[in-house]
């Protein structure tokens, strides 16, 4: 025991000598656990000349550790916790931060935008969550009539549903302003469909309006065809062809001559050399009524079109589902 204590000396003393009285020696030894609080604890029950000795030798060791915690030199620093100076190569090309960027229908909606802003047309919004109201019958197209089923519908708890084109902002925006008007309203829609390469249930449509005293088919014809040129950046053709909306009468789609093969047939226009874009026609008179405007005051088009439609024809994209599916690999192509 005796040299235990003595090789513990040692060794406390080697430990004061690097380290200084630091908080961790004195933990260590004379703390509620330390080792030599432990020796004293036990010297009680030692015999009279052993508790003597040890006695001794330990409090001497508890004195030294005191002393020289006492002499003030907590120990704070240690050399060998700083790290070296780092090398800095500063011909070491940097990293590049990868940053987001819009996403490619945000940016094909903002070019639309800025097309028709230049033509003289105000983007206008509305709710995505609509009336039925606005939705069909303002547009002339009543309860239980069968082109209801055109539009397959989210209806929502609330009695609302979401709307399924942006043809409904075309009322709601002639309720509340006097023509002349030359409006496009680009935002979200949603149809109740099963998806598959061509049908999404969320889509981001554009919708067209043009009201003054004499408005023909004719200058709704320059508009969409100066449009369709500056998105496709092509000299494409556009055709009108008669089609039925509760909406407009007369009524068209609108095709343009196929961007990929410039008209000739290709499997994108199923070799017809045209592609359908959009819907069209003249405001319906019962539009006008439901909108608090007199329609023998009156002529107007209006428009609406799928942007996915467009974009995918753009850039050749084959799966309408790409846009929506978060897919990094198709979004960093933008
Ligand atoms: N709202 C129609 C749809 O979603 C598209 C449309 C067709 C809009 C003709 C119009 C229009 O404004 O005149 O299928």
């Amino acid at each position: 025991m005796k040299t235990d204590l003595n090789s513990l000396k040692n060794q406390v003393k080697e430990e004061l000598k690097k380290e200084g009285g630091s908080l961790g020696v004195y933990r260590k030894y004379l703390g509620p656990k330390g080792e030599i609080t432990q020796i004293l604890r036990s010297l009680k029950d030692l015999p009279e000349k052993e508790r003597k000795e040890k006695g001794k030798l330990a409090n001497e060791i508890k004195n030294e550790i005191e002393k020289a915690v006492e002499s003030g030199k907590y120990k704070t620093r240690d050399a060998k916790y700083k790290t070296q100076d780092a090398h800095f190569d500063i011909t070491v090309p940097g990293k590049k931060p990868s940053l987001g960027h819009l996403h490619p229908l945000t940016l094909a909606r903002r070019e639309v935008e800025e097309i028709f802003e230049s033509m003289g047309f105000s983007v206008i919004g509305g709710p995505e969550m609509e009336k039925e109201w606005y939705n069909f019958d303002a547009l002339n197209i009543p309860k239980d009539h069968p082109a209801r089923d055109q539009w397959d519908t989210f209806y929502l708890k609330n009695g609302l549903l979401l709307r399924t084109h942006t043809s409904p902002v075309q009322v709601r925006y002639m309720e509340k302003n006097n023509p002349p008007l030359r409006i496009i309203v680009p935002g979200p829609v949603f149809r109740h469909e099963a998806t598959d390469i061509s049908h999404e249930f969320e889509l981001m449509q554009v919708e067209g309006l043009m009201v003054d005293k004499t408005v023909s088919v004719a200058n709704f014809k320059a508009v969409i065809d100066e449009f369709f040129r500056r998105f496709f950046k092509k000299d494409v053709k556009t055709r009108l062809r008669q089609d039925f909306f509760p909406f407009t009468e007369p009524s068209f789609d609108v095709s343009i001559s196929c961007v990929v093969c410039g008209g000739k047939g290709c499997p994108t226009c199923k070799k017809s050399g045209w592609v359908e874009l959009a819907g069209a026609g003249m405001v319906h008179p019962n539009v006008f009524k439901n909108s608090g405007l007199i329609p023998k005051d009156w002529q107007g088009w209006a428009f609406g079109f799928g942007l996915e439609r467009l974009v995918m024809m753009k850039y050749k994209i084959n799966d309408v589902r790409l846009f929506r599916s978060g897919d990094l690999r198709f979004l960093n192509q933008f």
